[in-house]
């Protein structure tokens, strides 16, 4: 159910009868309660063209638009608003649907192919925190997009080509005469550091390693071997992060660097044929004057460097055309830092120019802040390194079930072990997805960890209490009968809240912005603790119709709890 949707139909129609064509039908939601639950503010745009006040077409509108069904009121306000107060009946007639239907009554949006770029570590080093929050952002929106119906296509586009990887390759090489490749590269950040020192000081490391990057280039079959060897030891350690975060990326979805490889040269002789790359001081670049600075001059976009070698950039645009003209994206969606913001905002202008992509398709860039630790720095060890992702995931699982032991359970070894992990991941992940991507975000053990506030171990909590709640009742959900009947104020408020679902699903699809609903899921188990304070269930002398209209309301709550996380990639548990 889409009510806002809905509203805008039938005021489309009211405004059609009474003769007002192609005019906006702003339908928003209301702020306060007593001014209802949305709110029609098109009224006041129209008194020009119809040539009369406000108020008097808000009138008119209220007394052609067909609401009775839904409405249980409708008044006009202020200079001209139209507050719509939603009808009990109505409310408890959508709710039974939702509750009827595996889907919770969302509708499947039209198919679109949507290519997600998402995670997209750099294989030469080992993933670290800069590269969660694409992972788990990227993994939620796609699996909004999923539910909603679409071919997303997930591509991984790892960083496993260039030149660093003829150091790694020629340091590989010597390290392989006493080690297996899965030994040498136990650790990526100290087999990186080793090589760099090697590069910086040894004589004649350094030609070799540029040796390496010519041999590979030029498709060395020992060389590439090597090469191999060295990517499939270092995406076994991205997998081992996405199997502890849950996160649905397999090897099926990487599209590196490196696959473009072949096509780079081609992109450079479109670009020059076009007029759209131009030699200067021996490379090719691109002068884009829609991104000129201050004085006028053009921002300069290089696209292959004097020496012949291919950028990010080149490679970027290989990436649009295949995305656009092989996987026949009519979405593109990028997610990386905002650091890169000016490449993307740069590769689309040049791509676009170029054809690389129809008008239709999109492209966009998906851009979020930095993590931060405590002392508002970027996030790094207590010695200033870089904090890999495996051991903060252990550490977070840890801190979970020290937490969840000195809370009351019953649970035995084993389900503190499962809890542990489900609450522990779940806490990680739920920081990152509940923020607005596009600022900065503190990375606090503390409040990530507590159970209450806009947290996982809340959520995950407020499920698992409908879920007790039920166990006391002896009443199965998948069997209950369906009857609600709203008739509180928190009952009222609770149930719009669940109506709500699928516009807000609805908006993540649109702008990639997890944190909507994060904020929903949070303000729903909120609004059943205030329901289930107020409302009683299991007292005794509550009538069975209540008793159960009410348990077939917390059902609803379950369920969205249950199809939300499950959305943002967390997992629920029946206790904790
Ligand atoms: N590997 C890059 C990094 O770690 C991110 C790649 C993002 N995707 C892209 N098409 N450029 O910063």
């Amino acid at each position: 159910m889409n009510i806002h949707a809905l509203l805008v139909n039938r005021f489309t129609e009211a405004l059609q009868e009474m003769g007002v064509e192609n005019a906006p039908v702003p339908v928003s939601r209301s702020a306060r309660p007593e001014f209802g639950e949305y709110q029609f503010n098109g009224a006041m745009a129209l008194a020009k063209q119809l040539k009369q006040k406000p108020r008097d077409i808000a009138e008119k509108i209220v007394e052609t638009v067909k609401l009775d069904d839904i409405a249980s009121k409708l008044e006009v306000a202020g200079p001209g608003f139209i507050n719509v107060h939603l009808n009990d009946e109505w409310l408890s007639n959508q709710c039974e649907l939702s509750l009827t239907d595996p889907r919770l009554g969302i509708a499947k949006s039209k198919e679109q192919n949507i290519v997600v770029d998402y995670s997209s570590p750099n294989l030469a080093k080992e993933m670290h925190v800069g590269h969660l929050r694409t992972t788990i952002i990227g993994d939620a929106v796609v699996k909004v997009l999923e539910f909603l119906g679409h071919n997303v296509i997930r591509q991984n586009h790892m960083g496993d080509w260039g030149t660093q990887f003829g150091m790694l390759l020629a340091h590989l090489s010597d390290k392989l005469q006493d080690e297996v490749a899965e030994t040498a590269l136990s650790d990526l950040e100290d087999f990186y550091r080793e090589a760099k020192v090697r590069f910086d000081e040894e004589e004649g490391f350094a030609d070799r390693a540029r040796e390496y990057v010519v041999k590979l280039q030029g498709g060395d079959a020992q060389c590439l071997a090597l090469w191999e060897k060295f990517i499939d030891v270092s995406i076994a350690h991205s997998e081992e992060v996405y199997d502890k975060l849950n996160v649905s990326l397999t090897r099926k979805d990487i599209m590196g660097e490196s696959a473009y490889n072949e096509d780079l040269a081609n992109v450079i002789s479109d670009l020059r044929e076009k007029g759209i790359a131009v030699e200067d001081q021996g490379a090719q670049v691109v002068f884009i004057p829609e991104l000129a600075d201050k004085e006028g001059n053009p921002a300069v976009y290089i696209v292959q460097k004097s020496g012949g070698g291919y950028l990010y950039a080149t490679t970027d645009l290989a990436a649009m055309r295949y995305r656009s003209g092989k996987l026949n994206a009519d979405r593109t969606l990028i997610l990386t830092d905002a650091r890169q913001a000016l490449h993307f905002k740069q590769t689309e202008i040049v791509g676009r120019k170029a054809g690389f992509m129809k008008e239709e398709q999109t492209y966009e860039h998906c851009p979020f802040g930095m993590m931060l630790g405590s002392d508002g720095k970027p996030f790094k060890t207590r010695t200033g390194g870089t904090v890999k992702l495996v051991e903060l995931l252990d550490e977070a699982v840890e801190r979970a079930g020290k937490l969840i032991a000195e809370r009351d359970n019953d649970l035995s070894e084993d389900e503190l072990k499962e809890v542990a992990r489900k609450v522990g991941i779940g806490a990680v992940k739920y920081a990152d997805l509940s923020k607005n991507r596009t600022t900065d975000y503190m990375f606090n053990w503390d409040s990530m960890l507590s159970f209450e506030g806009n947290t996982a171990p809340y959520l995950q909590y407020a499920y698992t209490r409908v879920k007790s709640l039920f166990r006391k009742a002896g009443v199965e959900m998948a069997t209950m009968p369906v009857d609600i009947n709203i008739a509180e104020k928190q009952e009222h408020a609770l149930a719009v809240l669940l109506m709500q679902f699928e516009e807000v699903i609805g908006m993540v699809s649109r702008e990639a912005t997890p944190h909507v609903l994060c904020t929903y899921l949070y303000d729903v188990a909120s609004a059943f603790m205030t329901f289930y304070e107020a409302c009683p269930m299991l007292k005794d002398g509550i009538e069975p119709a209540i008793r159960d209209s009410r348990l077939a309301l917390s059902a609803l709550v379950a369920k969205t709890l249950e199809q939300g996380l499950t959305l943002l990639g967390i997992e629920t548990l029946e206790k904790m």
